[in-house]
């Protein structure tokens, strides 16, 4: 397994919309495996492909205490969405900034595993939240992008303080 680089924002890359995967081969399962090691390495609960680098509708997820529930879906679509929730989120793109975020509280997913089998995941809550967050980076959109513009220049501000601060650190 490797250890993947997780673009920044705003690297330009993170705007890419992902084509769907059509092969269902060694090659991905190594790449969804690679794509959980990075994101339990981060101490995130969920990486998109988009954020590797990989333009593939690739994404992986965890919202469990334990860090032992794994999910991935690929070719992910919404078909339900259901009530609202508002949400302190955070990104692997944007270290060390957080914001509040208005999204659905309760999705109907229907996706492929790594086998290329469909399966059908009813997520509520906070797993919900991860769900719509990362299939937003497919998209090639970002959750600051749901933020006012004052909002958005003060995240982003505190993002460029935390890089100064971790770079003299
Ligand atoms: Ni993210």
């Amino acid at each position: 397994m490797s250890i993947l680089s997780i673009l920044e924002f705003p690297d330009p890359r993170l705007r890419t919309r992902a084509e769907p995967v059509t092969r269902f081969d060694p090659k991905l399962q190594q790449f969804v495996a690679d794509l959980f090691e990075t994101m339990y390495l981060a101490h995130g609960v969920g990486l998109a492909a988009t954020q590797v680098n990989v333009h593939e509708r690739v994404l992986v997820a965890d919202m469990s205490e334990g860090r032992n529930q794994p999910l991935a879906l690929i070719n992910a679509q919404i078909l339900e969405k259901d009530g609202s929730q508002v949400y302190q989120e955070g990104c692997l793109s944007f270290p060390g900034v957080y914001a509040d975020i208005t999204r659905a509280l309760s999705v109907k997913v229907k996706a492929q595993d790594v086998d290329g089998k469909q399966i059908m995941v009813e997520a509520e809550g906070p797993l919900a939240v991860c769900i719509q967050h990362e299939m937003d980076h497919l998209e090639g959109k970002v959750f600051v992008d749901y933020l006012s513009p004052l909002k958005r220049s003060l995240l982003l501000k505190r993002l460029d303080k935390q890089r100064k601060q971790a770079a003299s650190a």
